[in-house]
């Protein structure tokens, strides 16, 4: 038996009040439905900057009533303090999901990235610090490796950041660690390698690889490679995210507080190679992509070269264990994907 599989027989058996932010984001909205299928009791707190009610209806019907009926959803905004201890009151777990996402955002607009990301990190600790919440978990993220240039990443060796939203990321490692020294506060950072899968937004100048190349595919539009296409990314399904998320809240080990953990696979896959899987996963359902070429540019400012993670500290100190390798992800996804890109070609 796994750590996690023994943590939802014990979580089911116990009743928990959790606060996700950005609950109506992808990675917020699948921590969403797993943790109501645990029978957990949630509290979501979202401003719908970039995420959608349609997140949170596809949610409930993936639910009984009766574990819906343990929701309730704070539409609130991180960067305003009264909203964000509006959200934590009476909490046990907070997982702290809010932020603006996306490296070019963060190049074309650093103030908003900076206000949301920054001081409303700071909100939401001092929100959680002042409720006695048990733990506070948040999305820290792989950009935080900067420019150091060695593969595998491990988590004490990092470089400069090399875009205005990995300093944000950075920066809220550093208040969370000094939070935890000042206040004794505890938390935990999980640094996010390139999460894909269901309801990960398709759309927008913003939106991440694999949901808009299989959208702009399926719809017989242009996608661009930027680079060689060697670019390499580890690339984590959402469930293992999600696991990384429930042990990092609940570990009784007292080693594996107020730490920072990469969240990933271990596996490195190449732009090319990733088209090509999708190319594979496609082509049997729409045979326009036999003559679909992808189209290569020049490389994006601020883009690391190659991201692969050392997932040694995770396992060995929260018991993670990753349930699904991007192949299998991709396959449980794939689904999703091409329902939403088809209804979106209908409208
Ligand atoms: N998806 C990835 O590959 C990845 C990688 C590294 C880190 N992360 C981090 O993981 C977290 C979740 O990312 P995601 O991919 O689910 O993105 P997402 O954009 O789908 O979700 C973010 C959610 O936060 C909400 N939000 C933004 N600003 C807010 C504010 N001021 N107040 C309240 N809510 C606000 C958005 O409306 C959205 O629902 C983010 O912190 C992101 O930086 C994600």
């Amino acid at each position: 038996m796994t750590a996690y599989t023994q943590l939802q027989t014990r979580l089911q058996a116990e009743p928990n009040t959790w606060l996700i932010t950005g609950v109506a984001g992808f990675i917020g909205s699948n921590l969403l439905e797993t943790l109501l299928k645990l029978n957990q009791r949630v509290v979501g707190l979202d401003n719908f900057a970039t995420g959608h009610q349609r997140n949170l209806d596809e949610v409930q019907t993936l639910l009984t009533p009766e574990q819906w009926a343990n929701f309730s959803f704070i539409n609130g905004d991180i960067c305003n303090l009264a909203d964000c201890q509006k959200a934590v009151t009476g909490v046990d777990y907070v997982l702290h999901q809010a932020a603006l996402g996306s490296v070019p955002r963060s190049v074309a607009d650093p103030i908003t990235t900076n206000a949301t990301n920054i001081s409303g990190f700071l909100n939401m600790l001092v929100a959680a610090l002042d409720a006695k919440v048990k733990r506070f978990v948040y999305a820290a993220s792989s950009s935080t490796y900067g420019d150091h240039p060695a593969l595998p990443k491990v988590e004490d060796t990092i470089g400069k950041p090399l875009s205005p939203y990995a300093v944000t990321k950075y920066v809220n490692e550093l208040y969370a660690d000094v939070f935890g020294k000042t206040y004794c506060m505890q938390s935990i950072g999980l640094r996010y390698f390139n999460v894909f899968g269901p309801r990960q937004d398709p759309n927008g100048a913003y939106a991440a690889v694999i949901p808009k190349w299989i959208s702009s595919m399926i719809k017989n539009e242009p996608i661009y490679i930027n680079g060689d296409g060697e670019t390499s990314r580890d690339f984590c399904f959402v469930n293992n995210a999600v696991q990384a998320n429930l042990l990092a809240a609940t570990t009784p080990n007292q080693d594996a507080i107020n730490q920072v953990y990469n969240v990933a696979v271990g596996d490195r896959t190449t732009l090319n190679e990733l088209y090509a899987q999708l190319l594979q996963n496609l082509l049997p359902h729409f045979l326009h992509l036999g003559s679909f070429k992808p189209i290569y540019r020049e490389f994006r400012a601020a883009d690391v070269r190659h991201s692969l993670a050392d997932i040694s500290k995770v396992a060995t100190r929260l018991g993670y264990a990753p349930t699904q390798r991007i192949g299998q992800g991709l396959e449980l996804a794939m689904s999703w994907y091409i329902g939403r890109a088809i209804e979106q070609k209908a409208l």
